[in-house]
């Protein structure tokens, strides 16, 4: 029987693919990870959860977390595939995809159920990395966000703010390491959590980077290639150069700040702590310390009557940061619920939330001016919030 079912084995991940429609990927637990039906893309994530992406209109993207019914419905129709993919080929697949096979077919909907259950005894919800981390190890060193104020901002309202101590960290990470299993293979880097780990005082940040150590072989020749975190700039100005090139020692290569906007006004009404000033005098200790810089800037921020400055502004503090090719610069197009306080805030000052024309118009502004004030080679992409499941 000729077949248009095609295997790619990878040693970390298994692609099944029928005639292009249909592609479903593995990781090697044998859970499937991604999948492209019917022109969709899915995603699931290790937290069980299942992103959808698909063009709706030229330049017009869906991009969400499915129900628990929808997320359901398609991981039968995913898994259904899957194993009718398998029964026709495994005559005529190489001996090593059998244990492959073997794997996947072990899964059915209700085992994918009861990880996610799983998955929630382990980590607290996992509500965002950068884009350059999606492939990361997730280890939450904190949980929560120190500040957990601004206005735009509620990923981390669910939870208090808390530091692992290193015995209950190394609780976490066994935990971690047991429910990914095989599926480590995949990640590229470990990156902390949660808001804002970066904070921790540099005496217990030490020991905890410490077991981070001891659990994982991390550097340039390991599969891990490194640790990343985010860091707020309220907590930045609180380590010096040494503790930095410290943190560098240890493995940090990149730590992510969300600046959001170079305008003082903007900034403020955003009630984010610091300055744009201090983001400057922050991310230079930094990239002297030999780590680089991933900087987040929220375009829409200001609504309409501050977007003049909010561009010019960030672009102004962006040029002052001497980004270079190791660092990137992220656009966080601003999504808000309608009972945000941020919009609150906006209305107060008179000015009103971009519409989506405005939005998109001041993002290639943004982009194309950036690209002017950093060093060749340095990235200026977008960040979905929406576009991220872990
Ligand atoms: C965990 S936070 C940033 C790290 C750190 N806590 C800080 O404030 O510098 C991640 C980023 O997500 C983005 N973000 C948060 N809420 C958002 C929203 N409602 N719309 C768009 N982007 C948002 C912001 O750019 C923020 O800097
Ligand atoms: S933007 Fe950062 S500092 Fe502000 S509440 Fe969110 S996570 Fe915390």
């Amino acid at each position: 029987m000729t077949t248009d079912i095609t295997i790619s084995l990878q040693p970390h991940h298994l692609t099944l693919a029928e005639a292009m429609r249909t592609i479903i990927a593995f990781d090697g637990e044998g859970r499937p990870i991604v999948a492209f039906r019917n022109g969709t893309n899915y995603v699931r994530g290790l937290s069980g959860d299942v992103l959808l992406k698909r063009t709706i209109a030229p330049g017009q993207k869906e991009r969400r977390k499915l129900s628990a019914d929808e997320r359901q419905a398609i991981l039968a129709e995913i898994l259904h595939d899957a194993h009718r993919m398998i029964e026709q080929i495994a005559a005529t697949v190489p001996p090593e995809a059998h244990d492959w096979f073997k794997r996947i077919q072990r899964w059915d909907v209700a085992g994918l159920e009861e990880e996610r259950e799983r998955f929630r005894t382990i980590y607290k919800p996992i509500s965002i990395v950068p884009p350059d981390q999606y492939r990361a190890l997730v280890l939450q060193a904190t949980e929560g966000c120190s500040w957990n104020r601004c206005h735009f901002c509620t990923f981390y309202r669910d939870r208090p703010f808390r530091i692992h101590t290193p015995t209950t960290f190394r609780e976490h990470i066994r935990q971690v390491k047991a429910f990914v299993g095989a599926g480590l293979g995949l990640r590229m880097a470990i990156f902390l959590g949660d808001a804002n780990a970066l904070i921790i005082p540099q005496p217990r940040l030490r020991s905890l980077l410490q077991v981070i150590h001891e659990e994982f072989p991390i550097g340039p020749t390991a599969p891990l290639k490194g640790i990343y975190s985010f860091l707020d700039i309220f907590g930045a100005e609180r380590k010096t150069l040494t503790d930095y090139r410290e943190l560098a020692g240890a493995g940090v290569r990149r730590i992510y700040l969300g600046l959001e906007s170079g305008d003082d006004t903007v900034f403020h009404q955003l009630n984010k702590p610091g300055s744009p000033a201090e983001a400057i005098e922050v991310v230079q200790t930094i990239k002297a310390a030999g780590i680089a810089v991933g900087v987040i800037l929220l375009a829409g921020a200001g609504g309409s009557r501050f977007a003049a400055d909010h561009v010019q502004h960030s672009i102004d503090v962006i040029a002052a940061m001497n980004l270079g090719p190791d660092d990137i610069v992220y656009l966080s197009p601003l999504i808000v619920g309608p009972d945000s306080p941020y919009l609150d805030r906006l209305r107060e000052s008179a000015s009103q939330p971009l519409d989506t024309a405005e939005m998109m118009a001041q993002v290639q502004t943004l982009k194309q001016s950036l690209r002017t004030v950093v060093a060749p080679g340095t990235k200026v992409v977008l960040y979905h919030i929406e576009e991220f499941v872990y």
